[in-house]
């Protein structure tokens, strides 16, 4: 994708995508001094009523916090909901390096100056959801609410998401005089920011997270029409499993691991002098498939950071037939395990199959990405199997939910 691709609109294309991009949760940088005109929030929220929303029926409404009394008592609605925890868990993790650690100490700041914001909005919807996934609630009111967020970035304000007050819903509905019927959606602090640069937040690339046509099937480009293994044709399977990430480290790392599991392999051997995964460690693989017999791969780790990524290639370190790699990371008392698999760019048994029957390549490729895919899923399934502790569904963390 290139410029040239764009339609011109006359929208400045980069101002937007800044504003997108860097509409991060603030709290630590809220300027609790300076004031917020009302004037001001309006102007934003006449953008964000912009937003779509189900019949085109606008049900949104909007209630900004502005007296002190007021916004004192939601503070301490927040304090009991999340805020406690959140100081507590600050506390515990202060100079640990956990990956929460920063969050925290964000998390707890705000809980111990929610009163002290200049404003605070509590965006509602008329109507109450019906769960029936149906859209009309929720659905009508997120967008619109990320659209205030993002227009009062672009006027130098910071927001941050929060829900956790929601604990207390019906007393905030008492305090608000909000009536029954209407769904309180999120609280959302504002402030003008101390300093106006923020960066994007590490995130897994578009084309990583997305899958064309088919769930679980990715392109490393293109995919070209018709496709071709030219285009990296890959798959990526995942689980989340109730077990620490360096208990799911060493049952990913054990070569043996996908015999277990998966139906083409039968097991792998760490080259001779190699005693362990190490970035650049040789080992071998040993596979079997009904349509091709039982062969040897030769694989070089090529991704190794112990706890985050396990990752290797075959044949030729340089111009692989395959790459593979498991990356494991820590969400709300769980670990998610990620398995993916990219094909070529080098010559594998794929590249001899298809220049054997050349007009055959893209049911070549979708046949083989489906095969693995379902190997690969076993394989994450069995990890699970080996590790996954029952949820405690006394756990409730007031950032994420429900314990899972
Ligand atoms: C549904 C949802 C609920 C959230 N609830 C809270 C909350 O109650 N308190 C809080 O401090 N942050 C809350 N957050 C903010 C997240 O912790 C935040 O997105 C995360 O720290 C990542 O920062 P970023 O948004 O700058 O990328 C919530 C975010 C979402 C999407």
């Amino acid at each position: 994708m290139n410029e040239h691709d764009y339609q011109d609109t006359g929208i400045d294309v980069a101002g937007v995508d800044a504003a997108l991009t860097t509409t991060r949760s603030v709290r630590l940088r809220l300027d609790l001094e300076r004031h917020v005109d009302n004037d001001l929030i309006m102007e934003c929220i006449d953008v964000a009523e912009q937003a779509p929303s189900g019949g085109n029926q606008g049900s949104r409404r909007w209630i900004v916090v502005r007296d002190p009394a007021v916004k004192e008592k939601i503070a301490e609605l927040y304090m009991a909901t999340g805020g406690n925890f959140m100081i507590g868990a600050r506390d515990r993790l202060a100079g640990t390096g956990h990956h929460q650690e920063k969050v925290m100490e964000s998390a707890a700041y705000l809980a111990e100056h929610l009163a002290e914001v200049p404003a605070i909005v509590i965006p509602t919807v008329i109507g109450v959801h019906d769960g029936s996934g149906r859209p009309g609630l929720f659905d009508s009111v997120i967008q619109s609410v990320w659209s205030l967020c993002v227009a009062l970035r672009a006027r130098g304000l910071g927001t941050a998401w929060t829900t956790a007050v929601l604990g207390k819903r019906d007393e905030l509905a008492e305090l608000l005089g909000i009536p029954e019927g209407v769904t309180q959606i999120a609280m959302i602090p504002v402030a003008y920011t101390k300093g106006t640069d923020f960066k994007r937040a590490p995130r897994l690339p578009a084309r990583e997270v997305t899958f064309i046509d088919h769930y679980a099937h990715t392109w490393a480009s293109g995919p070209s029409d018709p496709p071709n293994l030219a285009d990296g044709p890959g798959a990526v399977v995942e689980v989340d499993i109730k077990a620490k990430v360096d208990e799911v480290w060493d049952v990913v790392t054990d070569l043996d691991l996908s015999a277990g599991y998966s139906d083409e392999s039968l097991g792998a051997t760490w080259a001779e002098g190699v005693d362990g995964p190490s970035l650049g460690a040789r080992f071998t693989g040993r596979n079997t498939h009904p349509a091709i017999g039982e062969w040897e791969v030769e694989c070089f780790v090529n991704r190794y950071v112990a706890g985050v990524e396990f990752g290797w290639v075959t044949s030729d370190a340089d111009n692989p037939g395959a790459q593979w790699c498991f990356e494991m990371t820590s969400i709300a008392g769980a670990t998610r395990l990620r398995y993916s698999l990219r094909l070529g760019p080098g010559p594998s048994g794929i590249s001899a199959a298809i220049s054997n029957m050349p007009d055959r390549e893209p049911a070549i490729l979708l046949r083989r990405i489906e095969e693995h895919a379902a190997s690969m899923q076993r394989v994450v399934d069995g990890v699970k199997a080996q590790l996954h502790r029952e949820p405690d569904p006394d756990r409730v963390n007031p950032l994420f939910g429900k314990d899972r």
